[in-house]
């Protein structure tokens, strides 16, 4: 079995942006500018938004969160990302999800500029995705690709179960995976709350992706020897000898499962480490088609 190091992957890659912002920095232009917004005080999303501005200045970039009150109403929403739109000193934003009940968070999604749109969630970027045009790809399931192609794992071929079909994780990624790409040319099947038997098709995959947000699901019976595990769940469980007093744990039962697979990746420090290091690259990449090429 070979665990598949996520912290370790996404801190290379955020040396290596680094890199390409200090060779930036060094020509005299400012730093690529993230913004993240946050509705509410929701204690998992206020620490992903602090993650990701931490991060993004660890690469040399220059980052902040807007703090907005739960009761933000979605007129007082759209007009900050109109704002953002228009603000030529930010190169990429992300509202952060969920967003509270009263806010149609597609008609948030929808508002952002396809070109500033760094999480890849804006229609014109999902149909870009689709027709393998250049745009942004979701940080999720970009970082899941980077990962097998960085670990050099055969997906031509194989046959893949995605379990989950968010916008965030497990549609994108079941198209990405199907797609003619490194990375790509697997047969997908994509699983879900409505799938019967589910054990039937994992058992027979080669690759498995778990992202439905249930601790332990995944168990051994599952799945077959040799296979390819990607967890891209978190979840948090009781546990009383932690100072919170939980846990986080991925979707899979990790204990009994990485005695079968051939890779696998941990939770804490698979996948989601991943997720902020992407943002990172499309934010860089805005940057770079927003500023840079406007300047030169
Ligand atoms: N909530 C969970 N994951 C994400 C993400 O990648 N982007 C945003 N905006 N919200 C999220």
């Amino acid at each position: 079995m070979k665990l598949i190091d996520g912290k370790k992957t996404a801190q290379d890659i955020s040396n290596e942006l680094k890199q390409e912002v200090d060779k930036y920095t060094a020509q005299g232009h400012r730093p690529p500018h993230l913004v993240a917004v946050l509705v509410g005080n929701d204690p998992a999303s206020t620490y992903y938004v602090r993650s990701k501005e931490k991060k993004a200045k660890k690469a040399g970039y220059t980052s902040e969160v807007i703090y907005l009150d739960e009761k933000t109403s979605e007129q007082e929403l759209l007009q900050l990302v109109n704002q953002l739109n228009n603000d030529t000193a930010i190169d990429g934003f992300i509202v952060q999800l969920p967003l509270p009940k009263h806010i149609d968070e597609h008609k948030i999604l929808m508002a952002i500029a396809p070109e500033k749109d760094i999480d890849g969630f804006h229609p014109e970027n999902i149909g870009r995705m689709v027709a393998q045009l250049p745009g942004f790809l979701p940080a999720t399931p970009y970082g899941i690709l980077e990962l097998i192609n960085r670990y050099q794992i055969p997906t031509e071929g194989k046959k893949a179960v995605v379990i989950g079909r968010s916008l965030i994780v497990g549609r994108p990624l079941s198209i990405l995976l199907s797609q003619k790409r490194p990375g790509g040319n697997a047969s997908v099947c994509v699983a879900h709350s409505r799938t019967k038997n589910i054990s039937e098709l994992t058992k027979d995959a080669d690759i498995v992706v778990t992202a439905i947000g249930k601790a332990h699901f995944l168990k051994a019976d599952m799945v077959k020897d040799g296979v390819v595990i990607i967890d891209a769940g978190i979840n948090e469980v009781p546990d009383s000898t932690r100072p919170k007093g939980y846990k986080l744990v991925g979707d899979v039962d990790f204990d009994e499962v990485s005695k079968k697979a051939s890779y696998i990746t941990p939770v804490p420090g698979g996948v989601g480490p991943m997720t902020i290091a992407m943002l990172l690259k499309n934010t860089l990449q805005a940057y770079e088609n927003n500023y840079l090429k406007k300047k030169n």
